[in-house]
């Protein structure tokens, strides 16, 4: 064996650990996934034509294994408890004093409060830093063994590292909670439902799906990430409290809640209690309470467990958030793609401190499935942003007045025809010209990950669509200042930041611009695989099937999809008129060599040269980013005449502050 090349690998191997941890657990990459994709592909090369330099480690080894017949089981070095809920303050502050009175603590006790992450909980354990083995909790005792399937979750370190503050112990077992985050999981039901397949009630039932697939390939498709929480046995690493256990986990590289609040006396854990429920819809994954744990580590020994939780800890839950209510009405909504979704329209409840009045049905199979009707009384519920769900119809409230759904044989919009093709789970409009799917499309053109066009809200492409002023985004571009400020509450100032926004946006990388056109089955991701392939608008419309066959992440469906929207002679006409109109995609790299890119710039004060648009524009244009709000994502602070307590932030998180002289310099 070739010393240089092994010791290539394992530099390989260590860099693409680094570049994975500030990728996926910190979001703060170092290098360009075009730069991270070369490391990889080295490293596969190196590995291809060298086997034997395959480690289990290497982070090439995520994708997934050849299926099992079925799952070990494994029993836990140290049993994994359950939690004692608490549902009111009464139940938590009743806790605080049975843990005193046991402690026999005159003073206040310090906790550490946590999410309460919905998942499933794994144990995974590490041998001289080495990922060995991964099991679920099973009934406590023992598990099953999931190594494989865990592999495949990118913030999961396969490695681990020394590290000043925790040296790699020699045996770590390590706690944690598997689940989806929401956004991903509406992708993955959505993708689910296109196939024709039952969705999943909830991410928790997706992250268990995902978690006992026999094959690990299947695993490693699902959107899996994992917090870490605790430890079981650890064998050459020492922590006084809880926290400090934390910090040694995230030292290593484990992916710790960043939102877990250290030591703290029972009065501030309430009231952070109360942040979070308040705040638990903008949190990117669901979460059912909060658990408070005794900081101490030496205190939750003497304290100890009983029969199944530990007397050291509390799960605080948070109120249910689902609801019973009546169905009114099914209407159906047109999508982009002409889709017809069927809508519950509600007798308005509230769930979970929100008034719900509309959920989805899905399609018509899923009515079918769980034989909802009009009329009906319904369980329904709300997860974190997803869209409210009817989850079952309440059978023995019926009356026999409640009315079977039927998908209509013509658009309820535009009066065409409905067509639902074998195989497909959805019935669809066939008139792509149908208004219903025009304001879908635009909206989408327009949305965050597409062209991002600032102020072009749901209602104001209502009216553009309505009124005629567009047809088909491309004209967008050639909207006129006069037409737009004499729509419904739009005045002169709004019309022209409306009109700036859109110019703006004419910059725009080649991934965003292909997931803009809207082609069925290109998602944000593909679209960037096409772009990153393909590097120009020419080279992906001349492509051949074949072509687009040989990405590895493309099949039939998607190039086929890609070539019929792309030979279409109406679509072919829009893309030609918005490169008329100036608009220019162009490759990641050049985006990212734009003089700004990658920066987020706050401004605040007044500045002399210019007005704040003028500068949010100039700052958008070289490719930089404006945020309202002051945070440690941001790069430089623009500080004008007169600043806010958005300067005192930056001063105190020490970021750079520029001033309008040292601004003009930058960006001249
Ligand atoms: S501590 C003995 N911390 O809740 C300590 N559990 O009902 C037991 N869970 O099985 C676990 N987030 O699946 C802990 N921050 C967190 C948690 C958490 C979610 C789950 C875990 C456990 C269940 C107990």
């Amino acid at each position: 064996m070739n010393e240089d090349l092994k010791k290539k690998a394992a530099e390989l191997r260590q860099a693409l650990h680094r570049h994975n941890y500030l990728y996926y657990v910190l979001d703060e990459p170092e290098v360009s996934d075009a730069e991270y994709d070369r490391l990889m592909r080295e490293l596969t090369a190196l590995e291809t034509a060298h086997p034997e330099l395959v480690e289990p480690d290497s982070p090439t080894q995520r994708v997934g294994a050849p299926p099992l017949e079925k799952f070990e089981t494994v029993a836990h070095t140290i049993p994994m408890l359950s939690l004692e809920n608490a549902f009111d303050e009464e139940e938590v502050l009743a806790f605080d004093q049975r843990v005193r009175r046991f402690l026999k603590a005159d003073e206040k006790i310090l906790y550490t409060a946590e999410p309460k992450m919905d998942g499933v909980a794994v144990e995974l354990v590490y041998e001289n830093g080495l990922l060995r083995q991964a099991s679920t909790r099973g009934d406590g005792y023992t598990g099953e063994l999931i190594t494989l399937n865990i592999r495949t979750i990118k913030t999961v370190p396969l490695a681990l590292v020394n590290t000043p503050l925790a040296p790699v112990p020699s045996r770590l077992e390590v706690r944690g909670e598997v689940f989806i985050p929401l956004t991903a999981f509406k992708q993955l039901n959505k993708g689910r439902l296109d196939q024709g397949e039952a969705p999943f009630a909830n991410p928790r039932n997706a992250t268990a799906g995902s978690l006992r697939q026999l094959d690990s390939r299947i695993t490693a498709k699902r959107p899996l990430d994992i917090f870490c929480y605790g430890v079981g046995r650890v064998t050459g690493l020492e922590f006084a409290s809880h926290w400090k256990m934390l910090e040694a986990l995230r030292a290593l590289r484990f992916p710790v809640n960043p939102h877990i609040k250290p030591q703290a006396g029972i009065e501030e854990i309430l009231i952070y209690y109360k942040k979070l429920l308040d705040r638990r819809h903008e949190f990117s994954y669901e979460m059912d309470g909060m658990v408070i744990k005794v900081d101490n580590l030496a205190l939750q020994k003497k304290l100890g467990e009983k029969s199944r939780s530990p007397r050291w800890a509390l799960a605080y839950k948070f109120p249910p958030t689902q609801e019973t209510t009546r169905v009114l009405k099914i209407d159906v909504q047109v999508g982009r793609t002409g889709a017809l979704t069927p809508v519950a329209l509600l007798e308005p409840v509230s769930v979970g401190g929100v008034t719900v009045s509309r959920a989805t049905l899905h399609n018509e199979d899923e009515i079918k499935r769980k034989d909802i009707r009009a009329g009906d009384t319904v369980l329904i519920q709300r997860a974190g942003d997803v869209i409210p769900e009817v989850v079952k119809a309440i059978t023995t409230k019926r009356t026999g007045t409640e009315r079977v759904f039927h998908m209509p044989a013509t658009c309820p919009v535009c009066g065409s025809r409905v067509l639902r093709l074998e195989g497909e789970a959805a019935a669809r409009c066939v008139n792509a010209n149908c208004p219903a799917q025009v304001k879908e499309r635009i909206k989408h053109f327009a949305s965050k990950g597409a062209f991002d066009i600032d102020g072009l809200g749901d209602k104001l492409v209502g009216q553009l669509v309505d009124k005629g002023l567009l047809r088909s985004y491309a004209d967008l571009f050639f909207l006129d200042k006069a037409s737009v400020a004499g729509l419904d509450r739009m005045a002169e100032k709004s019309a022209r930041n409306l009109m700036d926004a859109i110019a703006r946006s004419k910059q725009i990388s080649l991934g965003r611009f292909f997931y803009a056109l809207g082609i069925r089955h290109v998602g944000e991701h593909i679209a960037h695989v096409l772009a990153r392939r393909f590097k120009s608008l020419d080279a992906l419309m001349s492509a051949t099937a074949e072509a687009l066959m040989a990405i590895d992440e493309i099949g039939p469906r998607v190039s086929e999809s890609v070539r019929a929207f792309l030979e279409n002679p109406e679509n072919q006409r829009n893309i030609r008129r918005m490169l008329e109109a100036g608009v220019m995609p162009k490759t990641e790299e050049a985006v990212a060599n734009q003089a700004l890119a990658g920066m987020t710039f706050v401004l605040t004060g007044a500045l002399e040269s210019m007005t704040r648009p003028e500068a949010k524009a100039r700052i958008e244009t070289l490719g930089g980013k404006v945020s309202a709000s002051v945070s440690r994502k941001t790069t430089c602070v623009l500080a004008g005449r007169g600043p806010g307590s958005k300067l005192d932030k930056a001063r105190q998180l020490g970021l750079r502050i520029l001033n309008e002289a040292q601004f003009i310099e930058i960006v001249s």
